[in-house]
């Protein structure tokens, strides 16, 4: 947890020096995907993106549960295009209900603070019932994390009672081209 926060910080430094407060790189999502593994636990209604300008996507959501979750638990896996998708700087697991309680990881933090005005999901365990995410976007200033220009893919899985019931992936590209003022020393090639 320790190495995490610092590991965290640094980059947010690293952030903090290479971003210019009124630069804009973006964050576009370009597709999204939604598994159920169990259709007596969850029902999806809903998983789409939909544009609203060229730059811009946003995720809809609308899920029912259909049992009370006491225990749920996420992992998420980051991945980067090159010759197909591959692992990416960052694995994370989550225990979602006891993150409700007491929010703990940084990273989820910001990640949370940044979509929860999109979802119904702001109440502590259990879930049960309608799930939804409405209009969802992830500006690329509230990433906390500085991604290079590619496509990348998030992918969620979501275990209620220890049993995988949904996975959800994200895949989006980022553009960072207007980031014009980053000087990079010694690049090597
Ligand atoms: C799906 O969930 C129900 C309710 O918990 C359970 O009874 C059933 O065994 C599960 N099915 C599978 C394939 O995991
Ligand atoms: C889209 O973003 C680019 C920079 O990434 C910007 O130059 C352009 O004006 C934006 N277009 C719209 C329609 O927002
Ligand atoms: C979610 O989907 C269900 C079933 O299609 C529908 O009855 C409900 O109105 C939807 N909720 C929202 C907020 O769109
Ligand atoms: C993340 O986990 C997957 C599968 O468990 C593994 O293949 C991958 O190497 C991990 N990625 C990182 C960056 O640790
Ligand atoms: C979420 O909504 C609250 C209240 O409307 C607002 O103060 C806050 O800035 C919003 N947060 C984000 C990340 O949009
Ligand atoms: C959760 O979200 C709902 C709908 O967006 C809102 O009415 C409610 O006040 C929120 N609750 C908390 C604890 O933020
Ligand atoms: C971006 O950098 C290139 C060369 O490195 C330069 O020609 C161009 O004018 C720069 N664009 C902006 C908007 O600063």
């Amino acid at each position: 947890m320790r190495k995490v926060f610092v590991i965290y910080v640094v980059v947010q430094l690293w952030l903090v020096l290479i971003l210019h407060p009124n630069n804009a790189a973006l964050l576009k999502f370009t597709n999204a995907r939604c598994r159920v593994h169990n259709a007596s636990w969850v029902k999806v209604n809903l998983c789409r993106l939909k544009a609203l300008s060229r730059n811009r996507t946003v995720f809809n959501f609308n899920a029912t549960m259909l049992y009370p979750a006491y225990q749920i638990w996420m992992d998420a896996q980051l991945l980067k295009k090159a010759n197909g998708y591959k692992p990416w700087l960052y694995n994370a697991s989550a225990d979602i209900c006891r993150f409700l309680q007491k929010p703990f990881n940084p990273v989820i933090i910001l990640f949370v603070k940044a979509i929860r005005n999109y979802t119904n999901f702001n109440h502590t365990c259990p879930s049960v019932g309608p799930l939804i995410a409405s209009g969802l976007h992830m500006p690329y200033e509230k990433l906390g994390i500085p991604f290079p220009t590619g496509e990348y893919l998030v992918k969620l899985d979501w275990f209620y009672h220890h049993r995988k019931q949904l996975s959800t992936d994200f895949y989006f590209l980022v553009d960072e081209g207007i980031l014009n003022t980053t000087v990079i020393p010694n690049k090597r090639f």
